[in-house]
């Protein structure tokens, strides 16, 4: 969060509400020493052999009840002047959050940086410049979880060398809404799908002995009327779809913290809102970490106390420091137990304890020893993995014997795009194409440097010439005179908007119709931060979607278009024909509207039937399904089978690579009962796997399928249920594009609700 005004609203800063925080532990900024064998004696929270709860225990024992109160209060780490705020003492300047430490039990600070694709800073003259990974959605669509965790991995260490050691990451929205200006950030539409991807980064964040976050519980998922909007949704529903791809991603991920989002949710803001928080996170999964608000999020002291979250975040965004003084007075007067407190201090010293914040601390600034070009080949093969071939009538991977290349718009000639928002991680060597976007917050538009029609014509003789597609007659003038065309088209998305509708902005439709008039030797590469329409998909001859590719991003599109890279991404979110193939064709709410006026979205019209689930169930042709992707080479499956195997399924199939080319494939296994058993859509993704068999080699492909996948969630006695009978498991393409079926006959069962 940048300060601006969160959904118009501006936040008025007090300097009673400042004084009102005088009672917070004073902190020197020096981060506390490691434990030695004397300190372990006297203080024996600091033995790293006892395990993280007891550890907690025994430190939340020690604690004066200011100090408890000093771990659930949370400040915005960049100076806010109209604000009248300082960054505390002991902070990391333009990050986003610090929460103080208690140096005499060897409590370090929380030093908290944004987010999912790298280590980001707010707005600031003099930002960090560090790796960024591709888009969130990108790396979904690599559908590679192996890289995923290395994405993680990657970023976390950066965020460590940074000097911060809790990072804002691990998105895991559903893509509900395609319009949804921070899609990009999140992995797809399909609770499994999204759930192993984010899982897997929240793993490789933590693998540096930080905390990750997952984010925004939930039902975030649209910008329009943010924190007024009630997602309306029955509980059943709700866990077979949203919730579940947090559950998926909990499993998976083990993260320290969850924060609460923006919204309401059934009436009740997300951040005290006990259902989800309670009831679901803490109880059903048994999440032991903690949780903490968005910034700016938490909206009263006893509800919020009571409704399970753990830590307000970001002071001043919120304008009353409701964990601060409140709180104290809240717990004196017995409207907050004093055990509710300790709860929220041992959640919070727990995920400090389990994930080595104080075992392995970070040391401060190290960012002088990030290995910058070992990180760069990291992103780039995530940003090559998640690229996805739509259309190619064959043009594509250009040919040796093509001798000129028109290179048009989307400053191609210069960098990459990337999302805005809290998560914009500014690039090494300062931004490609300064001076656009918006001025104020989700704004600057980054473009990385990293050239895509450089990286192309260092691979290439033939002669590369560029334009920016603002003269329509010129780009078709060169277009014609070009033997292939790359039109470059642009989406930017970022957070606090949504785009108004699926189709490319500024008059790019029009740019790439043209120019494909003029050749229909046309490529388009599209930088989007999630689905749009193509009106002109029947002129063009290829269609690459980029995505927003990350800090490599010019090097990894270069070389899926000349064939160094086979692409193997598949989409993690259906395209659509048009936005009235949608649930919602208009959206609810009104950024428009007065501030203080609620509005609600219901879910429920779709229910659990997220993305390619409504559109199977309503016979609806998109213009491109979920999974879907083309390869430069040929793949064959045979010998596919499943079985019961537990409570689970277990399908097996053996690709071959068929072709003379290398190149990795996407098994994907959807299941369907044979007869209706109350599922919100015809069938689901059951699971899938990434192969790369050699050519004219083979590979076998094991999947198991989560028995949650094959239930359905009764909400009456928290059990998911198996219907008895024969089910469909297939073996796709796609969502579309069934390959083979073979059905297995399934016994009735019950499972717990962890799906056990
Ligand atoms: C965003 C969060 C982010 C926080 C801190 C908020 O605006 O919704 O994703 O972590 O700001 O910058």
């Amino acid at each position: 969060m940048s300060l601006k005004p969160v959904q118009g609203k501006r936040l008025a800063a007090t300097t009673a509400v400042l004084a009102a925080l005088a009672f917070m532990t004073p902190y020197s900024g020096a981060s506390a020493a490691e434990p030695t064998t004397a300190a372990t004696n006297v203080q024996p929270w600091l033995n790293p052999a006892l395990d993280p709860d007891a550890r907690a225990a025994l430190a939340t024992a020690a604690m004066t009840q200011d100090e408890k109160l000093t771990l659930v209060f949370g400040y915005f780490s960049t100076d806010a002047p109209w604000k009248n705020f300082k960054r505390p003492d002991g902070s990391l300047p333009d990050a986003a959050g610090f929460v103080p430490g208690i140096a005499r039990l060897g409590i370090p600070p929380q030093w908290q940086t944004d987010a999912g694709v790298g280590v980001a800073t707010q707005r600031s003259p003099h930002p960090r410049e560090r790796t960024s990974l591709p888009s969130g959605l990108a790396t979904a669509a690599t559908w590679n979880p192996d890289l995923a965790f290395q994405g993680g991995a990657m970023i976390g260490n950066e965020a460590r060398l940074s000097g911060f050691n809790v990072m804002l990451a691990g998105g895991v929205n559903l893509l509900r809404e395609p319009r949804n200006g921070r899609n990009f950030e999140y992995g797809g539409e399909d609770p499994w799908l999204a759930g192993i991807i984010v899982g897997n980064e929240i793993k490789g964040i933590q693998s540096n002995h930080i905390i990750s976050t997952m984010k925004h519980y939930a039902l975030n998922d649209q910008a329009t009327s943010q924190s007024e909007l009630d997602a309306v949704v029955a509980d059943a529903p709700s866990r077979m779809s949203d919730l579940l791809a947090f559950q998926f991603a909990n499993e998976t991920g083990d993260p320290g913290s969850v924060m609460c989002a923006y919204n309401i949710v059934n009436g009740k803001h997300a951040c005290e809102q006990g259902w989800i928080n309670n009831d679901v996170l803490k109880t059903d999964w048994g999440f032991k970490g903690y949780v903490m608000s968005d910034w700016g999020a938490t909206h009263s002291t006893v509800d919020a106390a009571l409704g399970g979250l753990d830590q307000e975040s970001g002071f001043p965004f919120d304008n009353t420091p409701w964990f601060g003084e409140p709180l104290k007075k809240a717990v004196a007067q017995g409207q907050v137990p004093q055990a509710r407190l300790d709860d929220m201090a041992h959640r919070i010293l727990r995920s400090m304890f389990a994930n080595g914040l104080i075992d392995d601390q970070v040391k401060g600034d190290q960012a002088a020893s990030i290995d910058y070009d070992a990180h760069g080949k990291v992103t780039q093969t995530d940003a090559e993995e998640g690229m996805v071939l739509l259309k190619n009538t064959g043009i594509l991977p250009l040919a040796a014997s093509v001798k000129t290349i028109a290179v048009i718009g989307g400053h191609a000639d210069k960098g990459v795009l990337s999302g805005g928002g809290s998560s914009q991680v500014y690039p090494r060597g300062g931004m490609a194409v300064p001076n656009e976007g918006p001025d104020n917050f989700p704004g600057p538009m980054v473009f990385f440097p990293s050239s895509p029609m450089k990286a192309l014509q260092a691979r290439t003789a033939a002669t590369v010439i560029y334009a920016d597609g603002k003269d329509l007659a010129a780009a078709a003038k060169l277009a014609a005179a070009s033997d292939v065309v790359i039109v470059f088209a642009n989406q930017w998305t970022a957070e606090g908007m949504d785009v108004p509708d699926l189709n490319l902005p500024d008059k790019q439709d029009a740019l790439i119709t043209t120019v494909a008039r003029a050749n229909p030797k046309t490529v388009v590469v599209l930088q989007t931060g999630g689905p749009v329409v193509m009106p002109w998909l029947n002129d063009v001859g290829a269609v690459i979607e980029a995505w927003f590719p990350g800090t490599s991003g010019g090097e990894a599109i270069a070389r899926v278009l000349t064939g160094e890279v086979n692409p193997s991404g598949r989409l993690p979110a259906t395209f659509p024909a048009s936005l009235d193939q949608l649930p919602r064709p208009k959206l609810d709410g009104d950024n428009h509207g007065p501030r203080d006026k609620l509005y609600s979205v219901d879910y429920n019209i779709e229910g659990a039937a997220v993305g390619y689930k409504w559109f199977d169930r309503h016979g609806l042709k998109p213009l491109f399904p979920f999974g879907f992707g083309l390869s430069y080479g040929t793949f064959a499956f045979n010998d596919f089978h499943a079985q019961p195997s537990g409570k689970a399924v277990v399908a097996n199939v053996t690709v071959s690579n068929t072709g003379k080319l290398a190149g990795k494939t996407v098994v994907q296994v959807y299941v369907a009962p044979v007869v209706n058993a109350g599922w919100e859509s015809p069938k689901r993704l059951g699971g899938f796997a990434k192969l790369d068999p050699a050519p004219g080699g083979t590979s076998v492909a094991t999947i198991r399928i989560d028995p949650r996948l094959l239930a359905v969630y009764d909400s009456g006695s928290k059990t998911w249920k198996i219907a008895g009978g024969d089910y469909k498991v297939m073996l796709a393409t796609s969502a579309a594009d069934i390959v083979d079926t073979v059905t297995v006959h399934l016994s009735a069962q019950t499972l717990d609700v962890r799906g056990k």
